[in-house]
């Protein structure tokens, strides 16, 4: 039984599989996992044998649970302008929702779902957590007492969990740990949702399928690497749970790695899962460790006061609900680091994110060392700019090369071209949460887009020092809502004479 494959080139429909939703109540399964489902059955992905399970404690009847996601689903989609809801799609679906009401700590709940397996009639299995974080391993370790998580040759068995993954490089290693008690690392299918975005997979794709890229992706032409990650949104109804989370462990070890990996890792000498993650964890890996005085001077945290966007006023972090009039819980960080290995040696990377930003903008700006200037000398040529590979992740999906080119006239002077690709231009977008293909990939047991435990241990390994750092000097920079991070964010370009490039 091999249940990692080679990523495929035609998607076939899943298994016959049974799917259990941990947390079925929750806004995961709603806004995103059952949407996500509909898609792949409209598509033709999701084959008969799909039976979806929601485990929760609420009382609900299965058809109380499955119109229950029938509304929200209609709801959402009429919100979003998507096609309406086509009921013959949705009842295909339907037919394979039920429900089993059970706590997440007690044993009997853990005997229900091996019934539902029982009598399923394939034993296949997925349990997808969609829970609060404190109890992956606690739900884990009763799958695997309860003999739930045991492969067979004719059945897998697979657990996904989503973010976060700890929060610092002990818990990380500690749930690691636990889950690898009682599972394989093959069964384990850890989420990161950014890899289930388009143009993210479309790095590697670009990267390593137009052999022109492999010639200047390296220190002889790169100067520096940004990836941004900026929001308009502040933390809505999660001040709870950011309080104790901040810009640093929400974004950075998990989105903002995973792209600095899909853009700085070797080439995979296969595109599969153990040949991609391997270089995956490798480059985060060789992600320099600061020491705590290194991490102070390469890191800015800052903190959103009150402001406006697009006209609108809006509070600031600590006016926010459920976070704290006092917090020192950081909304933006800005991060310089280097990855010590032969293609990237003195090329800085620089990260940030932020909440409450100008605009929503999350893009990865590869920018290229000015060419020799000699020819232009005796010209009317200052002095030659830096040119541009501008990704954009979302929301303008595509990559963009911002180059120099002549004006015309009878003086040599220069201008800024831009020569494009956007998705939209190109391909017929599909409605999607973004979960379609990690869904998807689960169910056929390709393991490409799922995080491997060395991979996750390696971020946090890397993060742990700007987190000591503030352990020791908690002190935080204000900026107004709206505008693109406080001041020092800037400063730490520009203290290397570089600038970040315009959002938006
Ligand atoms: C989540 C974070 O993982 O990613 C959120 O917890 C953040 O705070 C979100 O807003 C960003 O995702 P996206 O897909 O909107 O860029």
């Amino acid at each position: 039984m091999t249940h990692s494959i080679r990523r495929k080139s035609k998607a076939e429909p899943a298994p016959p599989t049974t799917l259990f939703l941990f947390g079925a109540h929750g806004d995961l399964v709603k806004r995103l996992l059952v949407p996500a489902l509909y898609n792949l059955k409209r598509n033709g992905l999701l084959g008969e044998g799909l039976r979806i399970i929601g485990v929760d404690h609420n009382a609900i009847s299965d058809e109380g649970f499955a119109q229950k996601l029938e509304d929200f689903i209609q709801s959402e989609m009429a919100g979003k302008g998507d096609h309406t809801l086509d009921p013959v799609v949705w009842s295909k679906l339907a037919k394979g929702i039920s429900y089993v009401q059970g706590d997440f700590l007690d044993d009997s709940t853990y005997q229900a779902l091996a019934a539902k397996i029982a009598d399923s009639g394939t034993g296949n299995a997925v349990f997808y957590l969609a829970t609060a974080p404190r109890f992956f391993s606690e739900v884990a370790r009763r799958l695997g007492a309860a003999g739930l998580l045991k492969e067979t040759p004719e059945a897998f068995r697979r657990v996904v969990i989503e973010k976060p993954f700890g929060s610092d490089l002990q818990t990380a290693e500690a749930l690691n740990a636990c889950l690898l008690k009682v599972m394989t690392e093959k069964q384990i299918y850890r989420i990161d949702h950014y890899l289930g975005k388009e143009t993210v997979q479309n790095i590697l794709v670009s990267r390593f399928s137009n052999s022109l890229f492999e010639a200047f992706w390296n220190n002889h032409y790169i100067d520096h690497v940004q990836i941004t990650a900026a929001e308009t949104v502040g933390v809505e109804t999660r001040g709870s749970f950011y309080e104790h989370t901040g810009a640093l462990r929400d974004m950075v070890p998990n989105h903002l790695f995973q792209l600095l990996a899909m853009v700085a890792m070797e080439p995979p000498a296969a595109f599969g899962a153990d040949a991609v993650r391997g270089e995956k964890a490798k480059v985060v890996g060789a992600i320099r460790p600061w020491t705590v005085e290194e991490a102070r001077t390469n890191s800015v945290r800052g903190q959103y006061v009150a402001g406006e966007i697009g006209g609108k006023a809006l509070p600031g972090y600590r006016q926010e609900d459920k976070v704290a009039p006092d917090s020192n819980t950081e909304t933006y960080v800005a991060l310089k680091v280097m990855i010590d290995n032969w293609r990237w040696v003195g090329v800085p990377f620089y990260l940030r994110t932020g909440k409450r930003m100008s605009v929503r903008d999350t893009e990865i700006v590869i920018c290229f060392k000015p060419a020799p200037y000699a020819q232009f000398r005796d010209t009317e040529v200052d002095e030659l700019q830096p040119t541009y590979l501008r990704i954009q992740i979302q929301p303008n999906e595509g990559m963009w090369f911002d180059l120099l080119a002549k004006r015309p006239g009878q003086a040599l002077k220069m201008d800024n071209i831009e020569l494009g690709f956007a998705y939209k231009d190109f391909f017929e977008m599909q409605p999607s949460t973004g979960y379609e293909t990690l869904i998807y990939d689960c169910l056929t047991g390709d393991q490409t887009l799922f995080q491997r435990a060395d991979n996750i241990e390696n971020g946090w390994r890397a993060v742990q020092p700007f987190l000591d750092a503030w352990q020791q000097d908690s002190s935080m920079q204000s900026y107004p809502a709206g505008e693109n991070g406080p001041k020092a964010g800037e400063e730490l370009l520009i203290r290397d004479g570089r600038v970040w490039h315009r959002l938006g």
